[in-house]
């Protein structure tokens, strides 16, 4: 029930945030606003800062960022309305009980779902009886039994409405009602309505909370479109609902990976091969609100849906338009994957002739959105002349003005800077000594931890770091390669980085995949499971011979994870003064209270990391 903005606004303008912040969390004054430890997400250093002025509370840790209500909607888990009733009596309101046009508005909704969920009933039980045969027939013909029938409630639309309507008056609803969910239509030409689903199996549609809303209708044989939906009813609409989402929003609570595909029987086949993430948006492309609905689906830090299409041109085109359109809709730890079909299958015919492991095999590959951008650029480009890798970078550029958060989009644009930068060097950059790898502790005792960022003179930082980046990413996964009982332990860490570079980013995804679902995996295993998987350029170039000592097979477990850790603690490092390198061009670009308070906090965190690495025995990790 909507709130008059109003009365939001005198809520919000009679609260003053930090005193509702300071009831929950201890708040120190800092300056003109207030900062503490992040209430939501782990840390040791403030990063969470509220600012009065303005009536927002900014993470700088994590980009949580809000208003009041947002405040205690996050903080004390509630929903915007319980959220608005327990701000009211600390302003002194009470909330407005709803205007009876809207409480009339409220039961009307209640009845209509329960007219749409007599009809699915009904619809069900045709597709038992004699006149649904055709229907059964067709839906066993698919491959579907009847767990799977049951299971989505598939149903059956006779050609005659008689049946239905006589249903629907007995449970006292009339024509209108009827009309109005969208199972009856009403001629122009004043004849009676008639029946809007005839000879067809039906698919109902429901909400995010299991609420049938609408149907989709497929036809059996003959002329006529393919699909039909429900047309747009007060229940329904069809730009904000996606096939399969409640069921989907349980699986993603469980750990399963949201999967968008294109059509009903994907949605079906893929569910009953066990990917219970599967959704589909209803023959249209992707619309914002989906998008978003997708993000809410899976809790946060698992945002990330995959996106399955054809891999025709047809598909490929379809998916740049999902990405143009998930782009200005980026925040931190929300994006997509894409993953392409093989030639002519989608999940249900993929599903029928390989079986989960043929799907399964399609969603590892699933690729990040800067893969995804990189070749929708590179496509039509020959990226061995300086002029192309000028359009190239021009190209991207323009894409990622598209992306409003700078956070995302700042660090987009780290990824391809170093992509580009690749392409005008050989393929393989010879070591660095001392540079990336950095394993002096070994060889040099004494030497700093951290020695790379003070060594490196100003002119070839850059340089250096693009190098030895993809040098580091080849020793993190070398290690685990080589000695995947590692995994236990060093899983966790590699399975939340990214990598630079793209071949490596996406072995390294593999390999967590992998690792994931078959810990027991040795060396030899692994290495022909990832073959098999179409890493093994890639194998190769990772495991070449000129890797260090502690990389290599033969090493003991002990060195080769020490070596991991001490690889690993020299890219966070980089990864850090990357950050606070573009801080401080921020701040010197547009020198605002924001910008300071990033660049101060990274100041604050860079103290804290060289004490904790200076000590001898601190992981890093
Ligand atoms: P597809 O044409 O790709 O068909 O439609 P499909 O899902 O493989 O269908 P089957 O396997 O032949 O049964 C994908 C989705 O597009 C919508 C439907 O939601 C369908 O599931 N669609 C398709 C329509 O709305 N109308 C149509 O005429 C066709
Ligand atoms: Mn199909």
């Amino acid at each position: 029930m909507a709130l008059p903005p109003q009365f939001l606004e005198e809520l919000r303008n009679r609260l003053t945030l930090s005193d509702v912040v300071m009831r929950r969390v201890r708040l120190q004054r800092a300056g003109r606003e207030f900062r503490a430890p992040c209430p939501f997400h782990n840390e040791k250093t403030p990063s969470f800062y509220v600012n009065d002025q303005k009536g927002f509370f900014h993470c700088f840790g994590c980009g949580a960022h809000g208003d009041v209500i947002g405040f205690v909607m996050r903080n004390d888990n509630l929903s915007f309305m319980e959220a608005v009733e327990a701000l009211a009596p600390e302003a002194g309101l009470t909330v407005p009980k709803a205007s009876p046009q809207e409480r009339e508005r409220f039961e009307r909704e209640k009845s209509l779902y329960d007219l749409v969920e007599r009809a699915t009933r009904w619809f069900e039980g045709q597709l038992r009886a004699p006149v649904g045969r055709h229907g059964l027939a067709y839906l066993r013909g698919r491959g579907l039994d009847d767990e799977a029938m049951a299971r989505f409630r598939l149903g059956y639309a006779p050609s005659d409405g008689a049946g239905l309507r006589a249903e629907l008056v007995t449970a006292g609803y009339t024509e209108a009602d009827m009309v109005e969910a969208g199972l009856f239509k009403r001629p122009d030409d004043g004849r009676a309505p008639f029946p809007f689903f005839r000879n067809r199996v039906l698919f109902p549609v429901t909400d995010r909370r299991g609420r049938v809303v609408a149907f989709g209708g497929r036809i059996l044989e003959g002329e006529g479109p393919k699909y039909i939906n429900s047309a747009e009813n007060p229940l329904f609409h069809k730009g904000d609902i996606l096939y399969g989402m409640s069921r989907a929003r349980q699986a993603a609570a469980d750990g399963k990976p949201v999967i968008v595909t294109e059509g009903y029987m994907d949605v079906i086949a893929s569910v009953m091969a066990g990917f219970e993430g599967a959704v589909a948006p209803l023959g249209t492309a992707l619309t914002e609100t989906q998008i978003q609905a997708l993000w809410k689906l899976a809790p946060e830090g698992q945002r990330m849906p995959i996106l399955c299409f054809d891999g025709d041109n047809a598909g490929r085109r379809a998916a740049f338009r999902a990405v143009e359109r998930v782009l200005p809709l980026l925040m931190p730890d929300h994006s997509v994957r894409v993953a392409f079909m093989p030639e002519k299958e989608d999940p249900d015919s993929l599903i029928r002739a390989g079986g989960a492991a043929a799907f399964q095999a399609v969603l590892d590959r699933a690729r990040p959105l800067t893969d995804v951008l990189w070749d929708m650029e590179a496509a039509e480009r020959d990226l061995a002349q300086p002029d192309a890798q000028a359009g190239m970078q021009a190209a991207l550029e323009a894409q990622l003005e598209r992306i409003p958060d700078a956070r995302v989009r700042n660090a987009y644009h780290r990824a391809f800077k170093d992509r580009l930068y690749q392409l005008g060097r050989p393929a393989r950059p010879a070591f660095q000594p001392g540079a990336g790898a950095g394993f002096t502790r070994g060889q040099r005792p004494g030497a700093p931890p951290f020695p790379v960022a003070r060594q490196w003179d100003k002119r070839f930082r850059a340089r250096v770091e693009i190098g030895s980046a993809r040098w580091r990413e080849r020793l993190l996964l070398a290690v685990v390669l080589n000695h995947p009982v590692l995994f236990e332990t060093l899983g966790e860490t590699l399975a939340m980085i990214s990598f630079a570079t793209e071949g490596l980013e996406r072995l390294r995804q593999a390999l967590v995949e992998c690792l994931s679902h078959d810990s027991g995996l040795d060396a030899a295993g692994l290495r022909r499971h990832l073959s098999a998987c179409g890493f093994a350029d890639e194998l190769d170039e990772t495991l070449g011979a000129d890797l260090p000592s502690y990389a290599r097979p033969e090493a003991t477990p002990e060195s080769a994870r020490a070596g991991w850790q001490e690889v690993w603690l020299n890219s966070q490092e980089l990864v850090f003064q990357t950050e606070l390198r573009e801080a401080e061009r921020r701040l010197a670009e547009d020198p605002s209270e924001e910008t300071l308070a990033r660049l101060m906090a990274l100041k604050r965190e860079e103290l804290i990391r060289r004490g904790h690495a200076l000590d001898p025995e601190g992981e890093g990790v």
